[in-house]
């Protein structure tokens, strides 16, 4: 890597301002998974044995207006924090003035503190999703050191990240040394043969990642709620499936630029319902009939996939087979995940969102060489675009 990283760094007896993705999902002030905050602690816990003094940053949620501050607050992220490294945590719930300056001061080597969530800052002209310029420098202003760990929120310029970078010596933390190590040598420099698995429901969001796998990957997969806007594209009726009617054209072009590296599902699981209790039956792709819809990818198409994949020495993944959240429509994504977790010599990668979820859910977190915690920032960096927030790290 040709950035820093944390280790280039002498933390000893200095505040060291981190930016983390602590963007976790909430129900009801409750965190529903915490595997982000997990994601984290090597780097944070690489400081505390270095003797620094650890100041954390990090959005949660999007804060549009002062009642979005209440649901969106940190102070649960830095409880949990707390516990999973056994230590103490302060809370600061301001974004700056003097409170957090005191308490930026008092902090002792080994000490960790959480200040509150960065967007709060947004209620009020956008000034962290803008990266205003005054407030980068502000909170650069209460470090000596800055480690940027937050891979998830790399495709963002904001003022918590690319502004306080701009003023201070930035290495990676551990989790975004990661992160580039596994999805850019995917993409950069794959061990062929490369096999990209696409899913999810629309074809619109992932048109940039099609076309940059389409050139780089050996055999592009195609499943998901987008699977039918390409059949569509092929000429099959539909049914009720997910279509993007505008995105026919264009998938249609993607198949033409692809020709036989772009592989479809041969057959698909029909419902007449979205619901676990729907009557189903599993039909050749050319053959859903008009009242139906289809939900998940069919056997013979997982077996189909499983027989591209058994060659493979790279895969990554993004996007589920089909609406695993409903057991009925589960069978396809499992059966792709099992595909991929029974490789022995591969580096498997999935690319964030809904497919690293399924796949922590159903637990196979440990049968993957590498499971992103980015969303946007993967699909991004799997498009081949430059980060901001990677690229605002300090070169070597
Ligand atoms: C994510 O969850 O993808 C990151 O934390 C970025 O969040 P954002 O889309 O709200 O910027």
């Amino acid at each position: 890597m040709t950035k820093k990283i944390v280790t280039d760094l002498n933390v000893s007896n200095k505040v060291v301002l981190e930016r983390a993705d602590f963007n976790v999902p909430m129900k009801d002030g409750v965190i529903t998974n915490d595997n982000r905050i997990k994601a984290a602690l090597p780097t944070i816990e690489w400081l505390l044995e270095h003797d620094a003094k650890v100041v954390l940053f990090s959005h949660l949620g999007k804060v549009k207006k002062e009642e979005d501050k209440e649901k969106l607050s940190l102070a649960p992220v830095a409880k949990r924090l707390g516990e999973l490294l056994n230590k103490e945590v302060t809370f600061v719930p301001e974004t700056r003035g003097e409170k957090l300056e005191q308490a930026i001061k008092a902090m002792e080597v080994g000490d960790v503190l959480v200040v509150e969530n960065t967007r709060f800052e947004d209620i009020d002209g956008k000034k962290e999703s803008k990266n205003d310029p005054e407030l980068g420098k502000y909170w650069a202003s209460l470090g000596d050191l800055f480690v940027n760990d937050a891979f998830g929120t790399a495709h963002r310029s904001h003022a918590s990240n690319v502004g306080i970078a701009s003023h201070l010596e930035t290495a990676a933390g551990f989790l975004m040394e990661k992160e580039i190590k596994f999805l850019g040598g995917a993409v950069d420099q794959p061990v062929r043969p490369f096999v990209a698995i696409l899913g999810g429901a629309k074809v619109s969001d992932k048109i940039n990642v099609i076309e940059s796998l389409i050139d780089k990957a050996d055999k592009v997969l195609i499943g998901g709620g987008m699977a039918y806007t390409f059949l569509k594209a092929k000429g099959y009726e539909v049914g009720q499936s997910l279509l993007e009617l505008d995105k026919v054209d264009l998938a249609k072009s993607l198949m033409e630029k692809a020709g036989d590296k772009l592989v479809l599902p041969v057959d698909v699981v029909i419902a007449d319902d979205f619901s676990n209790d729907a009557n189903t039956q599993i039909v050749a792709a050319d053959q859903i009939p008009s009242d139906w819809e289809g939900l998940d990818c069919g056997p013979a198409t997982i077996d189909e996939f499983k027989e591209i994949l058994k060659d493979a020495k790279t895969v990554v993944w993004n996007g589920p087979m089909g609406v695993f959240e409903l057991e009925a429509f589960a069978k396809g994504t499992i059966g792709v995940m099992k595909s991929i977790s029974e490789l022995e010599d591969a580096v498997t990668i999935i690319g964030g969102g809904d497919s690293a979820s399924a796949a922590i859910s159903l637990g196979f977190e440990e049968k993957f060489s590498h499971i992103s915690t980015g969303g946007g920032a993967s699909l991004e960096y799997l498009e081949g675009k430059e980060l901001p927030g990677v690229a605002s790290i300090t070169d070597k």
